[in-house]
């Protein structure tokens, strides 16, 4: 157990995750809550609330606690919830690239990367189908110091183009049931320091994900390759994980800052259905050691 006003925590796993008790998600929060809340978020990456009864309205009224909501430019939203995007996976959709199946950070394409997202299980899979996030804190301190004062002075281009553009990995539209229309909007390549300063709590962060971060500023695809392929195994390694399993009820709340997550593609059969919104953030930054 955590010590936190206002509610019960407890960590899901030796990386974090914060699942909390006590909390009814439905009804408005009082800022002294929302203010813990943040700073479980900020410390342990994820926040977990279990058997919650959500309409649309309440989950983004939650989300909306934690700043503006944001929307994904190229997912057409849920009919009459601009803000808010339906993950359905069918079961006979099996075989098939599941959505967030590859490891990523949302929305990195974006000058301004969403702070946070809040995802909702409305039906989730007998087995499997857990989320599984990266703690880039704790990646970025198991650095060797050398390698860190390097990456500090990298830039890295975030585009969508591998996997939303014309050749991208959901280009022959695998996804129907999710209605992703492939645009222009986040095909653009956006720089943003390799190394980020969290914004509450100062902690650096190693800010790369396999699917958006393409290549260093200046130099090529190829010649950024074996770097970035190291730092995204690195970030995986099993001690940085924090591994979620979903009940219908089940809300999440994730730091887009210091992580990235992986969709776990292995319920052939079943049934997946989630609620996600994402929450405006800022401009990533490196903050200047004196
Ligand atoms: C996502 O990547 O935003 C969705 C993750 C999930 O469905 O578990």
């Amino acid at each position: 157990m955590d010590r936190y006003r206002g509610f019960e925590v407890n960590l899901v796993c030796g990386a974090g995750g914060a699942e909390i008790g006590g909390i009814d998600a439905s009804r408005p929060l009082a800022p002294e809550v929302v203010a813990e809340l943040r700073r479980a978020l900020a410390e342990h990456c994820v926040i977990f609330l279990r058997d919650q009864v959500l309409t649309p309205e309440q989950q983004k009224a939650f989300a909306r606690h934690f700043g503006p909501l944001a929307r994904t430019p190229f997912i057409k939203p849920l009919d009459g919830h601009p803000e808010m995007m339906r993950i359905v996976r069918e079961p006979q959709e099996a075989k098939k690239l599941n959505f967030g199946g590859r490891w990523h950070t949302d929305m990195t394409f974006s000058p301004e990367p969403v702070l946070g997202t809040c995802l909702y299980a409305r039906e989730s899979p007998a087995v499997g189908g857990d989320t599984i996030w990266t703690n880039q804190m704790l990646a970025f301190e198991a650095l060797s110091p050398a390698m860190q004062r390097m990456l500090e002075k990298l830039t890295v281009m975030h585009s969508a183009k591998r996997s939303y553009g014309p050749q991208g990995t959901y280009a022959d539209d695998d996804l129907k049931s999710m209605r992703i229309q492939a645009s222009d909007a986040a095909l653009k390549e956006q720089p943003h320091p390799c190394i980020r300063t969290h914004p509450e709590t100062g902690r650096s962060i190693l800010y790369v994900n396999w699917v958006y971060a393409i290549r260093f500023q200046d130099m090529t695809e190829a010649e950024s390759a074996p770097l970035l392929d190291f730092l995204n195994r690195h970030s995986q390694r099993p001690e940085f994980q924090i591994r979620f399993r979903w009940r219908q009820g089940s809300l999440a709340l994730w730091d887009n800052r210091s992580t990235q997550h992986i969709a776990v593609n292995d319920y052939p059969g079943y049934r997946r259905v989630m609620d996600r919104v994402t929450i405006s953030g800022d401009k990533p930054y490196l903050k200047e050691t004196p």
